[in-house]
């Protein structure tokens, strides 16, 4: 059933926000604040609903045309439809309202990305049929696509030879193609279900990759610490880069990094949940020490080999939950970095951090649920000094955000 909406608001996931005549909320995702809409409804709720915009009655004028001509049945980008300044808006405005929850109401800065299209350098890819795709928002329904105008143009031009070998071969098992620039070059790995077998002698033509490092893996998903993956193709990628946690947004993630580092000068630090120890090595500069605790063992190989001249440094592998609460007792801390995964913080880390004499906090997070949760309780402790968006993944609703605090 259809029905007309006034969208007045924006939601934290960035579908516009109205009201339906029955009084219930209704998300709507691809509209915009101040738009008149004619929705149809697509999940009811008791309290809310989620709706599809079939036709925009008002525009917002700050409206523009998507570039990608699957925006609108793709799940993965939020805010093209939306010009890049009234996108920094929106996104500073959804942080403020999630950040008034630990009481916070001070100034929120924003550091743009570069380019707001080509800047994603690793893509995660469905395969169907020997197509390579993604599936509709809110759905398991593959679309098969073309281009995906936030990725890295070197990876687009793998496209074509990535289905055209997937023809030639028609694997059975195979989940998903990851494709990744490491050091300018792009390396496609193809996931496999844990128990698929690949007898190497029956792949065919795999020259059609010679441009590319090709992996396979062979697991759930790639960057756990369970799947296996092996070097099919090139040399000039460790595979350990391909499997470990990456920042998607080099440019970003460099300015997100000197950031950090300006306040670490002659500090103990730690650098928790820390990858593949870029920052950690940034951070031995000007840091009298720094700790980098790494749970992925990929992960903390690749921060063993970029640190293994620096004096400063220790990296460890292993939960921070486990690690931390240990080495609070033996070695003193001025400052922690948290970078966690979207679950945010174990109650132990933050137990632990308000419990020793680490003065200052800096929280980064691309989860406002867990940020949120985890700053109600430092906040017993804490105060919010500094609060920063880096704009790591434009056209979407996701934003990484920095928080620092000091003790009171
Ligand atoms: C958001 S990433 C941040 C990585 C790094 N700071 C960077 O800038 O690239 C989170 C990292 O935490 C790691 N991780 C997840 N759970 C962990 C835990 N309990 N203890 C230590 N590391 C963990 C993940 O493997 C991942 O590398």
């Amino acid at each position: 059933m259809s029905e007309i909406v006034d969208i007045f608001d924006i939601s934290y996931d960035g579908s516009g926000v109205g009201k339906l005549s029955d009084g219930r909320i209704v998300f709507v995702p691809k509209c915009l604040p101040n738009e008149k809409v004619c929705i149809d409804l697509s999940e009811v709720h008791s309290k809310h609903c989620l709706a599809k915009c079939k036709e925009i009655l008002k525009k917002n004028t700050n409206r523009v045309e998507a570039k990608c001509p699957y925006f609108e049945i793709c799940g993965g980008c939020d805010f093209q439809h939306a010009s890049e300044q009234y996108e920094r808006e929106l996104k500073i405005e959804i942080l403020k309202r999630e950040l008034a929850k630990v009481g916070y109401c001070g100034q929120v800065e924003f550091t743009s990305s570069l380019n707001r299209y080509f800047y994603r350098n690793k893509l995660k890819l469905e395969v169907k049929d020997c197509q390579i795709g993604y599936f509709q928002a809110r759905t398991h329904k593959f679309f098969r696509v073309e281009t995906c105008p936030i990725a890295d143009e070197k990876i687009l031009k793998a496209f074509p030879f990535v289905e055209s070998f997937l023809k030639e071969n028609n694997f059975d098992g195979i989940k998903n193609v990851y494709f990744k620039v490491v050091q300018n070059k792009v390396a496609i790995c193809f996931l496999f279900d844990k128990n698929a077998k690949i007898d190497m002698k029956n792949v065919k033509k795999l020259q059609i990759l010679r441009d590319f490092e090709v992996f396979f893996a062979f697991g759930d998903i790639l960057e756990s610490d369970k799947t296996k993956i092996f070097s099919i193709f090139g040399d000039k990628i460790n595979p350990a880069c391909v499997q470990a946690f990456n920042q998607v947004n080099d440019y970003v993630a460099k300015l997100l990094y000197q950031d950090i580092l300006s306040v670490a000068k002659e500090k103990r630090v730690v650098n928790a949940y820390s990858g593949q120890g870029e920052l950690t090595k940034l951070l031995s500069k000007d840091a009298k020490y720094v700790v980098g605790i790494e749970l992925q063992k990929s992960a903390h190989i690749v921060a063993e080999r970029i640190c293994e001249s620096e004096k400063n440094v220790k990296n460890y592998c292993g939960r921070v939950e486990e690690i931390l609460p240990e080495m609070v007792k033996e070695q003193q801390f001025d400052m922690i970095v948290l970078d966690p995964a979207r679950e945010g913080c174990k109650q132990i880390v933050l137990d632990t951090i308000c419990q020793c004499n680490i003065q200052e906090i800096v929280y980064v997070s691309c989860n406002f649920a867990s940020l949120v949760r985890d700053l109600k309780f430092l906040a017993n402790t804490y105060i919010i000094e500094e609060v920063k968006i880096f704009d790591m993944f434009p056209c979407t609703a996701n934003m990484e955000t920095k928080v620092r605090l000091r003790k009171k």
